[in-house]
Order: C-alpha cells, then sequence, then structure tokens
C-alpha cells in the first residue's frame, strides 16, 4: 500500500527517492510522486498515474534535482486513480506526504473551505497541507509545533512528511498508528514507511513510536514524544547483508522464485531450533516455559493467507497440545467485545508484521487483564509487530516480493508445527510422539522439493483452466485451509473467481452449482478422513462435475472421465498441509502465467495491508 521516502543531505537524493520508491513497489500501488526543492529554493512537484518507472522517466526528462525531498506510491482509498490524487499534495509552501486514512476529513474540509481553502484533489492528505498552512498562518513559529497542533485535530492511524518550501532544511515526519523509520547518515538523513526503502543508503535505522514527531535535518534528528518531551530514540544497526538487491535470477516471475525458495526458506525456519532430541526455542528468553506451563487458551489473529495458517494452527493445538484454540480475522476481532478466557495466549501471525488490522487487534488486546502475553509469528524482524508484541519468533523466508504469499505461509505453517509441539511437550506430550514429530519436521524441505518436480505436470494442467470463470476448492480437516488458500491463490492472481468449501458442506448448498464448467479441485490427505472425502468426490462424479484430485500414491484413486488425479507423495499427515500447500500454488501461478496476469502485482491489490 502507499509507502513513503523523504531525503535531506549535501548531494543530490532525487535518485535516492526514485530508487526509494521502486524498492516499495512491492507493496502494491496505482501512483507515485514527488516534491523536491532545488538548490535555488525552486520547488519541483511530479505525480504519474502508473509505475515509478514512468514518474522516474519524467524526473530525468525535467531534471529535476535537489538536495531535499519527499516522494510517494498511492495506493488508493479516497479519490480515484487519478493524477491530481497522487501524492504530495500541497497548500501553498507546505507539502505533504501521507500513508494511512484521516477518518474526520470530511467535516475538516468543509471548515477549511469556509477558510477559503479550494480543493485540488478528492483526498484526505490534501486537508492536512492546507490545516498546516492555516495554523502557520495564524500563529508561525516552529513548523514541528504548528504539525503538533494540528495533528490532535486528526483523527485515524496515519504518518506524515511534511516539507516547507520557504524554510527547506527540514523534513518533519509524523508517526500516529503506521510505521516510519529514520535513516541515519553520515551528514545526511533519511525518512521512509519501509526499511527496505532506506537499506541502499543506511543501516542505521531509528523506529519511531506513535505520537512521535521527528524534525530531520542533514545533520540532526530531533524527536519528541506524544507528550511533545524531547525524546532519545535507540538506534538499530542492521546487518550489511540485510540487503541484497533483490531480482528473479532464474525464474520469471517474484512468485515463482518464492514457490522455489520454500525448501530454503523452511530450512532457515528449522535451522539452530530443531536439536536432534529436542526444540530449542530459547529465543523467547528463560521464563517462556512458565508461561507456556500456564497456558489454557490460544487466540489467534491474522489476515488473508496468514489466517488460514491459524485455521491450520488451530487444528494442531487441539490435537498435538489439548488446548482449545480460537482464531478470528483480524479486521473482525478488533471491533468485537472481547470476553478473554482464562490463561489465554494471544498469538497473532503475519509475513509483513504491519497489517493495519493485526496491529489494531493487538493493540486492542491489550486494554484487556487476561492474556498471558502476546507472540508473534512473522517474517520481517523489527517490524511494528514484532516491536510491540511480548514475544516474537521470526520465520527466516527471506523477502517476499510477490503480493500472493507462498514461501512465507509454509515457514509460518513450519514454525507454528515447532511451537506447538514445543508446547505440547511441556503439556505432557510422550517423548516418542515428541521425536516423531521433530524427525517429520526434519524432512518438510527434501518433500518440497519431491512436490516441486510436479511443476511440468501443473503446468499442463493449468491450461485447463484458462477459460473458467468459478471454481470450488473441496477439502476436509486440516486441508480444508489447504482448499482456502488455493481458492485464495487462484483469485488473486488468476483473476477466477474461486470458492472453497469444507467437503462434507457440498449437500448444503454448492452441490446446486455442479455442472461440467466448474472444475472442483479436491485436496486429499491419506488421513482418518479419507473415505469420508471419498464419498463427497462421489457425490460430485455422479452430478458430472468435473474433478481435479490432487491426493497421495496409493490412496485408490483412478483417472477417468471427468476425474483428473495429480499424485503427490507419501507424507505424515500431521504436516500435509504444508506439503499440500504447494500444489495449490503452483496451479494458480501457471494459470495466471498462461492467462498473462500481472502475477507478482495482480490488480488492485497490496503486499502490505497498512489501512484497515
Ligand atoms: C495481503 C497480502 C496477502 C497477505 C495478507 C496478510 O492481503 O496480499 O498475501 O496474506 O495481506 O498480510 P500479513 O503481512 O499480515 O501476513
Amino acid at each position: 500500500m502507499c509507502g513513503i521516502v523523504g531525503a535531506v543531505a549535501k548531494r543530490e537524493i532525487t535518485e535516492v527517492l526514485l530508487q526509494g520508491l521502486h524498492r516499495l513497489e512491492y507493496r502494491g500501488y496505482d501512483s507515485a510522486g514527488l516534491a523536491v526543492i532545488s538548490s535555488q529554493n525552486q520547488l519541483q512537484i511530479l505525480r504519474k498515474v502508473g509505475k515509478v518507472n514512468i514518474l522516474t522517466e519524467a524526473t530525468k526528462k525535467q531534471g529535476i534535482s535537489g538536495q531535499i525531498g519527499i516522494a510517494h506510491t498511492r495506493w488508493a482509498t479516497h479519490g480515484d486513480i487519478q493524477e491530481r490524487n497522487a501524492h504530495p499534495h500541497v497548500s501553498s509552501n507546505i507539502i505533504v506526504v501521507h500513508n494511512g486514512i484521516i477518518e474526520n476529513y470530511q467535516s475538516l474540509r468543509q471548515v477549511l473551505s469556509k477558510r477559503g481553502y479550494s480543493f485540488f484533489s478528492d483526498t484526505d492528505t490534501e486537508i492536512i497541507a492546507h490545516l498546516v498552512h492555516w495554523e502557520q498562518c495564524q500563529t508561525g513559529g516552529i513548523l514541528a509545533d504548528i504539525i503538533q497542533n494540528v495533528i490532535f485535530q486528526l483523527h485515524g492511524n496515519y504518518s506524515i512528511v511534511i516539507m516547507d518550501s520557504l524554510d527547506c532544511n527540514k523534513l518533519v515526519a509524523v508517526c500516529s498508528g503506521s510505521t516510519l523509520i529514520i535513516g541515519c547518515g553520515d551528514g545526511e538523513n533519511f525518512i521512509a514507511s519501509d526499511k527496505n526503502a532506506l537499506l541502499p543508503v543506511t543501516c542505521c535505522l531509528i523506529f519511531l513510536e506513535t505520537g512521535d514527531i521527528a524534525e530531520i535535518t542533514s545533520q540532526n534528528i530531533k524527536i519528541r514524544n506524544h507528550l511533545g518531551n524531547i525524546v532519545e530514540r535507540s538506534k538499530t544497526l542492521l546487518a550489511k547483508k540485510t540487503y541484497i538487491e533483490e531480482t528473479y535470477s532464474q525464474y520469471r516471475h517474484y512468485m515463482q522464485k518464492e514457490i522455489f525458495e520454500q525448501p530454503c526458506a523452511i530450512q532457515n525456519t528449522i535451522a539452530g531450533r530443531l536439536q536432534s532430541d529436542f526444540i530449542d526455542l530459547s529465543e523467547l528468553g528463560e521464563n517462556i516455559n512458565i508461561l507456556f506451563s500456564k497456558v489454557q487458551h490460544v487466540q489467534i489473529i491474522a489476515c488473508g493467507t496468514s489466517y488460514h495458517s491459524a485455521m491450520i494452527s488451530r487444528f494442531w493445538l487441539e490435537k498435538l497440545a489439548n488446548l482449545p484454540c480460537d482464531i478470528e480475522i483480524a479486521s473482525e476481532f478488533r471491533y468485537r467485545e472481547l470476553v478473554v478466557r482464562p490463561g489465554s495466549l494471544l498469538i497473532t501471525i503475519s509475513q509483513s508484521g504491519e497489517t493495519a488490522d493485526t496491529l489494531a487487534a493487538l493493540r486492542l488486546t491489550k486494554n484487556y487483564s487476561g492474556y498471558l502475553g502476546s507472540l508473534t509469528i512473522c517474517n520481517t524482524e523489527h517490524s511494528t509487530l514484532v516491536r510491540e508484541s511480548d514475544f516474537a519468533l521470526i520465520t527466516y523466508a527471506g523477502s517476499e516480493i510477490s503480493v500472493a504469499s507462498t514461501k512465507t505461509f509454509t515457514a509460518q505453517l513450519t514454525l507454528m508445527l515447532i511451537l506447538i509441539t514445543y508446547i505440547a511437550r511441556i503439556r505432557g506430550m510422550e517423548h516418542v510422539i515428541f521425536h516423531q514429530i521433530i524427525r517429520t519436521i526434519e524432512k518438510l524441505p527434501r518433500s518440497i522439493e519431491q512436490i516441486l518436480s510436479l511443476e511440468k505436470e501443473i503446468k499442463i494442467l493449468a491450461n485447463k483452466f484458462i477459460h473458467k470463470k468459478h471454481a470450488l476448492f473441496l477439502g476436509r480437516g486440516s486441508l480444508l485451509p489447504i482448499a482456502m488458500e488455493g481458492a485464495l491463490k487462484l483469485k488473486e492472481t488468476a483473476y477466477i473467481h474461486a470458492e472453497a468449501y469444507a467437503a462434507g458442506e457440498l449437500k448444503h448448498g454448492p452441490l446446486a452449482l455442479i455442472n461440467d464448467d466448474i472444475p472442483v479441485i479436491v485436496i486429499v490427505a491419506n488421513d482418518y478422513l479419507i473415505n469420508k472425502v471419498k464419498s463427497n468426490i462421489e457425490e460430485v462424479h455422479a452430478r458430472g462435475g468435473k474433478l481435479y484430485i490432487f491426493a497421495e500414491q496409493n490412496t485408490g484413486f483412478i483417472q477417468c472421465k471427468n476425474i483428473n488425479i495429480t499424485l503427490l507423495p507419501k507424507t505424515e499427515p500431521i504436516i500435509a498441509p504444508i506439503i499440500y500447500a504447494v500444489p495449490m500454488q503452483m496451479l494458480a501461478y501457471y494459470i495466471a502465467v498462461v492467462k498473462g496476469n500481472n502475477v507478482d502485482q495482480p490488480r488492485h491489490l497490496a503486499k502490505s495491508v497498512t489501512v484497515e
């Protein structure tokens, strides 16, 4: 979603801004813009609908240059996708870029209209520029003080960076519930909404806290907290190796690369945690076993693909740790009256660690006593979710660029299985079973390599789907979430309407949809539910449905008219959801490729969903 980059230096910074925007592209956006003040104090602004490349070309053409500037990628919320709605927004000498939503913008717009301001855009951002300008005209004084007065009038979660073309040696940034990170350089400083934009220029970062206002010049960084007191925020030095110039190397898309990186992503997530006869989670601190032994209930919160990880985790928590578990989509959870169960552990799952609803849900739980603690499973170290949770376990899947999550999903599942097995052992899981599960998890990278070798077969299968408008995915038990993940992948990348159903629910409605034009994809594990699923398959077959079955070898499925079988290698049922997710990812990917879609950045979607 929206991304911010700002720079103030003693050198030319336009390239830094554009490179920063380029490194934010993966988050999803529809337009981009920048404002740079030239050495002759001229304000230069450019906005373009479409890709950052278009903005880059136009910037070069116009010869925009300077030593201070702000830039933005916009994902439309208020106002449609047009150049005039792209950021930065301006009110005379005040220039603003903004992430998040100003919820009371309508009433503020009316107030400003009465004060004589006219509006160039339909955005909520433009009111910020006018409010700051108005306040500056009324009171004068230091920009940071003026902004402090203005933000009392703004409702919502947001981050803002403001520049004053009449006082052009500083940027002022406000962090209010939406991430902002300062990049500290040598005689130059930067700001961005995502560390990826900063890493090409510095590894020394300051993560602003909610309520912080930072005044940034090339030499100084002054931060005041929500009370207006000057504060020191600690600097985090990231290792140089964190910055890798991402490319798809031999692959055609990031999504393909990330699907094929799964054995390695899982291996990195396991490394150091699985020992020959024990699980090492000492990274959670020495008192963690005491906390885990008190857990009587687990509440898991997540969105999108991460929610599917939560669904499978519930299944494992009940089966392995005998723990009751509730799962919920963060956007629903955050608006409920919570009834906290005694001894409840809160777990959030997120690839980015920046999803607005998941963060809001975590913050909400802090108002309730009763939670033993909060633990996040996250792929992004130093993300807001990691910083605000009591405990964090990082999936070391490496950065995921494609909007559709793949390797972070299977890494999340692997880490959840490790965590749940660890908790189960504390709660009395038998030694023999504990060992069996450790051995099974260790096999995961190899098992996924075997699945990846089905690429050719799945590519051929994909051709059968290109003209389809709808698809139905069926699963049972721990594979129902994988059916849901398969349907989600198909919608987001291939733009095919897909629904997932618990196979046992077919008779309660979806059977009415069955005809030979709707492919029915069934995922079958060789577990205690196999005969039940077989009966459900018969029900579809008897009604002329076209079945695409993904099942383990030796499970007795026979290819025939209207039944296509993709045989999967033998798998222990406990890890079947992790392994069987992969053919679903490959199927959606190849259908999207054949259809010629923008696989890595599907229309209307964003990787990091930083607004609710
Ligand atoms: C977006 C992404 C999904 C992701 C979801 C949750 O919708 O496109 O791939 O699953 O957000 O994001 P999170 O970062 O919290 O896992």
